[in-house]
């Protein structure tokens, strides 16, 4: 990208302060700086006006029930072969979101290279990596895994699966991908600046994983293969099922267009996002979303209606991915510590939030779905995010249910 062609865009958007280093800058520096200007989407600097948020949009929320856990149990031989038969037969691949800064943690590398072991070693990739391999004793398959890093960690997250030689899965089942990137700004929307050539930027949210796969290229590996399904999951939770042959046979057995793990929620105040219908179709409101009275709101049998929690473990299907790829999703303004920049040239990192990212999240692909099968599973056996470093949702808490479930530490 040329200077006059960086200035044009940026007099569009009001973020001439970008270049106002250039002419100290080495020709290094000029290149640099010129190439974050041409990846960088300034679209989503819209999102700042609170009209265009997606908040103010949401439409009516009504309750949705799932296949709980009672049903699962009466089925299990049924959805086991049906989801079995599809990991035999190559339909199902799995994506790990793995492009996540993790600053609740405060791990400075990726969190998946976090070491949750007491006695010995044991990181977060390899607990998921070992659930994966539970089903790959059971079906006799490797099931492609794609891993989704960020230009931030990727190199990390790479080296890191050769050294520790892919935790005993074959690599050729593995591939890695990049996200985008987003600008970060203060209040007022001006993009923040980390240095006089560096722009600051972090991951745009874990929403564009299937946009950044067929980026990448793998949309022909995914289609030459013949993959129907893919099981998208997060990095922290180190309990995470993946590809289980029962929620992919219960999905396909019910012919919904996509499938979401869910947990009860253990109380009316939990801080998770719900399955429900908006406008009738599936959609995920967030807990600060849901109003005292959806919170409160209970069904004949005195449970809430609003009950089923999401753990980001979904099952969407390749077609409608496919389908959906291009439209737009709403993007989230979230208030974050952001480094910056000051007038003096110093690189200040703030105690309190101090700007905006901004974000597309993966649980807003739900309600492009024209259905999907909310499936209860065990919150001890299946629930345990390493979000924080003590309290809740923290390495303490999920060391004890890696613990319960006779995992050695
Ligand atoms: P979180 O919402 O917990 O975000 O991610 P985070 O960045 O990991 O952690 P905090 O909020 O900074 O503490 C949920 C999942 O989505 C992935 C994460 O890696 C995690 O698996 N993710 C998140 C991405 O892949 N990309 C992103 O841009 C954000």
């Amino acid at each position: 990208m040329t200077f006059d062609t960086a200035e044009k865009i940026l007099l569009k958007y009001g973020q001439e302060h970008i270049l106002a280093y250039y002419d100290e800058l080495d020709d290094g520096d000029r290149k640099n700086l010129l190439s974050q200007i041409e990846l960088i989407d300034f679209s989503v600097l819209e999102n700042i006006n609170v009209e265009n948020r997606h908040s103010s949009k949401r439409g009516r929320f009504s309750p949705l029930g799932a296949v709980t856990i009672e049903d699962i149990e009466k089925n299990r031989e049924k959805y086991y072969t049906k989801g079995a038969e599809a990991i035999k037969n190559g339909k199902v691949a799995t994506v790990l979101l793995a492009g996540g800064q993790g600053t609740r943690l405060g791990f400075e590398k990726p969190k998946g290279m976090y070491d949750i072991g007491v006695t010995k070693e044991l990181y977060i990739f390899e607990c998921l990596i070992n659930n994966l391999l539970k089903v790959v004793a059971d079906t006799g398959v490797y099931v492609p895994l794609y891993i989704m890093t960020s230009e931030k960690n990727n190199d990390d997250t790479m080296n890191f699966f050769e050294e520790k030689k892919y935790f005993g899965y074959d690599k050729n089942y593995i591939k890695f991908f990049i996200q985008d990137m987003a600008p970060s700004v203060d209040f007022n929307g001006k993009i923040y600046m980390e240095s006089k050539s560096d722009i600051s930027i972090s991951p745009n949210g874990n929403g564009g994983w299937f946009s950044s796969i067929v980026r990448a290229g793998f949309l022909e590996d995914i289609k030459e293969n013949g993959i129907e399904w893919i099981n998208v999951f997060a990095v922290d939770n180190v309990l995470q099922q993946i590809a289980d042959p029962c929620f992919i046979g219960a999905v396909i057995d019910s012919g919904s267009q996509s499938g979401s793990k869910v947990v009860s929620k253990a109380s009316p105040d939990e801080r998770v996002g719900v399955l429900c219908l908006e406008d009738g179709k599936p959609s995920i409101v967030e807990y600060y979303e849901m109003t005292e009275e959806m919170r409160e709101l209970r069904t004949d049998d005195g449970g809430l209606a609003y009950k089923y929690g999401v753990i980001l473990n979904y099952l969407f299907s390749v077609d409608r991915l496919e389908e959906i790829v291009s439209e737009k999703m709403p993007v989230h303004v979230v208030k974050k510590k952001i480094p910056y920049m000051d007038d003096n040239g110093e690189l200040i990192n703030p105690e309190e939030p101090n700007g905006y990212k901004f974000e597309t999240l993966v649980l807003d692909m739900v309600h492009l779905q024209k259905s999907c099968l909310p499936y209860e599973v065990e919150r001890y056996k299946e629930f345990a995010p390493v979000k924080n470093s003590v309290g809740v949702d923290s390495v303490d808490t999920a060391r004890e249910l890696l613990k319960l479930n006779g995992i050695e530490l």
